[in-house]
């Protein structure tokens, strides 16, 4: 019996790898795996066998069994990939595209609205000296007004005039390096970069992003700080936007202000999502004398005005962006990121 399993076997392997349907191969199916069909027929003889030879022929039934089943599942695989329908004129699929990050996106829409007044984007050290981001601005050693800026500093030799290394906490550290470098007002200067504080919340993270604009020139007057503001917000936040100053302490500007923008949904009549029709984004103010005399331009002949706000917070602002919590923007989570 043993000779006419494997006969079997032989036989439905060399049918099967001719089928040339599906429904031969099922024919095939039926007539070795069926019912009634021949394996079960040895089946049935095995039945009368006994003992060792018993147990050797429901082996090999067993194995010439798989063989077929794999037979009819390789052929049917076979046929499929022969027979499936390819439209050779179909568009290919295109890789994933990402795109930039929101804050890059809105870092070069501010970059590109300063532009078009005159300004000209420059980058200075995140890693800078004390000099730059407290002294030069007014605020000497130990002066309290320093504890408003929540300060990383860096573990490092101290420079012998400039002081300790801190981790920039605003991009104010440009005012001076940039008088530093033009020597020769007029300055127009729109520094963006990355400020590092020791906060987090929902609208707070470690390390976020400024932008500073700096203009100094013969004659410049609060009248050119707000002109600029009203500019920045239409462009920004839409033609109704306006801008307002409330009057506020800086020690490197004099007067100084905090900068409110009109809230994009009510218009500056106050709603649930601003509550007083204003979204505080900034300071700003015109710039201190003593900076002036830091940055070696003459505070007799010149004047100028300064700003500072959140690329953040000027962000989350907009239209359609009610963003509860910031954090998920430094975060890996493509899905929330992708949606900007
Ligand atoms: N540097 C300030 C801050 O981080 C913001 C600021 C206020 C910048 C007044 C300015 C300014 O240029 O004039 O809080």
């Amino acid at each position: 019996m043993q000779e006419q399993i494997n006969n079997l076997k032989n036989e439905a392997i060399a049918l099967i790898t001719q089928a040339g349907s599906a429904n031969e191969l099922e024919e095939l199916r039926r007539t070795y795996l069926g019912r009634k069909g021949k394996i079960n027929e040895f089946v049935k003889l095995m039945a009368e066998a006994t003992g060792t030879e018993r147990a050797q022929l429901g082996k090999s039934i067993n194995e010439t069994k798989q063989v077929i089943v794999q037979a009819l599942t390789d052929q049917a695989e076979n046929y499929r990939q022969q027979t499936a329908w390819l439209d050779v004129t179909q568009p290919g699929k295109l890789p994933p595209m990402g795109h930039l990050h929101p804050i890059t996106q809105a870092i070069e829409e501010i970059t590109r609205i300063f532009e078009g007044i005159g300004f000209t984007r420059v980058r200075y050290p995140e890693i800078d000296y004390d000099w730059y981001v407290f002294t030069a601005l007014n605020m000497p050693p130990k002066h309290p007004a320093r504890d408003e800026w929540e300060t990383f500093f860096i573990d490092a030799s101290s420079h012998p005039s400039k002081g300790e290394l801190v981790l920039t906490t605003h991009t104010s550290n440009g005012q001076v390096r940039e008088m530093e470098r033009v020597k020769i007002p007029p300055i127009r200067m729109l520094n963006i970069g990355k400020c590092y504080r020791r906060q987090q919340d929902v609208t707070h993270t470690a390390m976020f992003h400024q932008f500073e604009g700096l203009v100094i020139d013969s004659g410049i007057t609060i009248q050119h700080l707000k002109g600029t503001l009203n500019y920045f917000a239409r462009k920004f936040y839409g033609p109704q936007a306006k801008s307002r100053i409330r009057p506020f302490m800086f020690k490197f500007t004099e007067p100084s202000f905090e900068v409110d923008f009109s809230c994009v949904h009510c218009n500056g009549e106050g709603c649930r999502f601003c509550k007083s029709g204003w979204h505080e984004v900034g300071g700003a103010g015109m710039v201190h004398p003593n900076v002036l005399k830091a940055g070696g331009i003459d505070p007799e002949k010149y004047t100028g005005f300064a700003f500072g706000w959140g690329v953040e917070r000027v962000y989350t602002l907009k239209p359609g962006l009610h963003l509860d919590d910031i954090r998920p923007l430094y975060s890996t989570n493509l899905e929330f990121l992708e949606q900007f």
